[in-house]
C-alpha cells in the first residue's frame, strides 16, 4: 500500500501547558454512525476526550466535555433543530456527521452564521464545496489530494492507458485534476459510469474486451468491494490487472477471501501506524466491534472515527494555544438571536495555520 498522501490522521497530538481553569470546554458532535456494527465514531471521540482529560498537563484545567447527538436520518429540518439545542450550551466547535450530506451542509451554514468552527470528516461534496464557509474545516483529504496521488501512481508505473470506473455522476468533477493530467499528456483514459442497477458486470466485460490493464475505481468501500468481487468472477483478478482504489477506506474492503494473490491492488492508508496511540486505538475499536457486531470480522478502523479523534485533539489544542494570547470565553448562543461567538474567527485562523504546517 503506498502512502502517497501526507498522513493527517493521529498526527495532531500535542498538548500545551496553560494556566488552570475550573470551567469546562464543551464540544458537540452530531453523529450518524449506526449502533450495530458502527464505525466506532462515538468510541473514538470518547477515547480522545478521556486521553486529553487524563493527561497530567491538564490537571486542574478545564475539563473537556463532548456532547454527542444522534442523527436518525439525513434531514435538514431535524438537524437544524438539533443545532438549536446545541448553541445555548456554549460550544467551541461542532463535529460531524460523517455520511449525511444534507445535515452536514445545514450544520455548516448555522455554524457559519454563528462563527462556530465546524469539523467535517467526510469526502468533499463537489457542488457544496464551492460554497464552503470560512468556519468549515474538512479533515478528510481533498479530491485534489486524491487526484494528485492517483496521478503519481500512474506515473510511477509508466502507465499510459487506464480505465476509470465511476460510481457517481460527480466523479469527473471530483477527479478533475487527474483528468486534466491525461489531457495534457495525451495518454488514454476511458471513463465508465455505473448505471442505476449498480451491477458492474457489463462494464467490466467491456474493459476486459478492451484489454485495459489498469483500472481506477472511484467508489465507496462497499461498492469497490462489489466491483472487485465481480471482476474476480470474470477472471479479471490476475497478474495482468492493476486496480487502484480512490476511497481511503482500504482496510474496510475485505480483500483476501476471493482473490488470487497475483492481482495488483493499490489503495491509500492515511493512518500513522507508528503513532504512540495507534495500536491502543485499533484494539479498542476492535474490541467494541466484537461486542456489537458478531456476524462480521473487524477489518480495521474507519477513517471517520480516526478523523473525529483528531478533531477533538485539534479543537482542544487550538483553544488552549489561543487562550495564551486572548482569553477564550465560551458563550451560550441561540438560533433566535443574531449573536455570534466572538472567538470563532481567531480559532479558525489558528486551526488553518496549524493544518497547513
Ligand atoms: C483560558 O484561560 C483562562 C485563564 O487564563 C481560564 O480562566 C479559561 O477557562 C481558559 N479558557 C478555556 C476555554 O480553556
Ligand atoms: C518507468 O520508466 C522508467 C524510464 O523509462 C524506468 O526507469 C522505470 O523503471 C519504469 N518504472 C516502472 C515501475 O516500470
Ligand atoms: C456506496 O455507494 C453506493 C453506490 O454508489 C451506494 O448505493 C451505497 O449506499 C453507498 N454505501 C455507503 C455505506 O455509503
Ligand atoms: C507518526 O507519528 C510519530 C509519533 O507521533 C511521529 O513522530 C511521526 O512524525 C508521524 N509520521 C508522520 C509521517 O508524520
Ligand atoms: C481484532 O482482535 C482479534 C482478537 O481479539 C484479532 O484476532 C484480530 O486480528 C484483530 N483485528 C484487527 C484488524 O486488528
Amino acid at each position: 500500500m503506498p502512502r502517497v498522501l501526507a498522513p493527517l490522521v493521529l498526527l495532531l497530538v500535542w498538548l500545551m501547558k496553560i494556566s488552570a481553569s475550573p470551567h469546562s470546554l464543551r464540544i458537540a458532535a452530531i453523529l450518524d454512525d449506526p449502533m450495530e456494527c458502527s464505525r466506532g465514531e462515538r468510541l473514538s471521540i470518547t477515547l480522545a476526550k478521556n486521553r486529553i482529560n487524563r493527561a497530567p498537563e491538564r490537571a486542574g484545567k478545564a475539563k473537556v466535555e463532548v456532547d454527542i447527538f444522534e442523527l436518525l436520518r439525513d434531514s435538514e429540518y431535524e438537524t437544524a433543530e438539533t443545532m438549536c439545542q446545541i448553541l445555548p450550551k456554549g460550544v467551541v466547535a461542532v463535529l460531524g456527521p460523517s455520511s449525511s450530506p444534507a445535515s452536514s451542509s445545514i450544520i455548516s451554514n448555522i455554524c457559519g452564521e454563528k462563527e462556530v468552527p465546524h469539523f467535517k470528516v467526510a469526502p468533499e461534496e463537489f457542488l457544496k464545496f464551492q460554497f464552503q464557509r470560512f468556519t468549515t474545516l474538512n479533515l478528510h483529504p481533498s479530491n485534489t489530494d486524491i487526484s494528485v496521488a492517483v496521478a503519481g501512481i500512474l506515473n510511477f508505473f509508466n502507465c499510459t492507458t487506464a480505465c476509470l470506473i465511476c460510481a457517481k455522476a460527480e466523479c469527473l468533477l471530483n477527479l478533475e485534476k487527474l483528468l486534466r493530467q491525461f489531457l495534457i499528456s495525451k495518454d488514454t483514459l476511458s471513463v465508465r459510469m455505473l448505471d442505476d442497477s449498480r451491477d458492474p458486470t457489463p462494464l467490466l466485460k467491456e474493459i476486459r474486451d478492451d484489454k485495459t490493464a489498469t483500472i481506477i475505481v472511484h467508489a465507496n468501500a462497499s461498492m469497490s468491494h462489489i466491483i472487485l468481487q465481480k471482476a474476480a468472477e470474470l477472471g479479471m483478478a490476475s497478474a495482468y490487472y492493476t486496480y487502484i482504489f480512490t476511497n481511503l477506506e482500504f482496510s474496510l474492503q475485505h480483500l483476501d477471501s476471493f482473490l488470487n494473490d497475483r492481482v495488483n491492488i493499490l489503495g491509500f492508508s492515511t493512518f500513522n501506524q507508528s503513532h504512540a496511540f495507534f495500536q491502543e486505538f485499533v484494539q479498542s475499536l476492535n474490541q467494541s466491534w466484537q461486542e456489537n457486531c458478531d456476524h462480521a470480522p473487524f477489518t480495521g478502523p474507519a477513517l471517520s472515527s480516526a478523523l473525529l479523534f483528531d478533531a477533538v485533539y485539534a479543537v482542544v489544542t487550538a483553544v488552549q494555544e489561543l487562550n495564551r494570547s486572548q482569553e477564550i470565553g465560551v458563550k451560550p448562543l441561540s438560533c433566535g438571536s443574531a449573536q455570534i461567538w466572538q472567538h470563532g474567527t481567531s480559532l479558525m485562523n489558528y486551526l488553518r495555520m496549524v493544518r497547513s504546517d
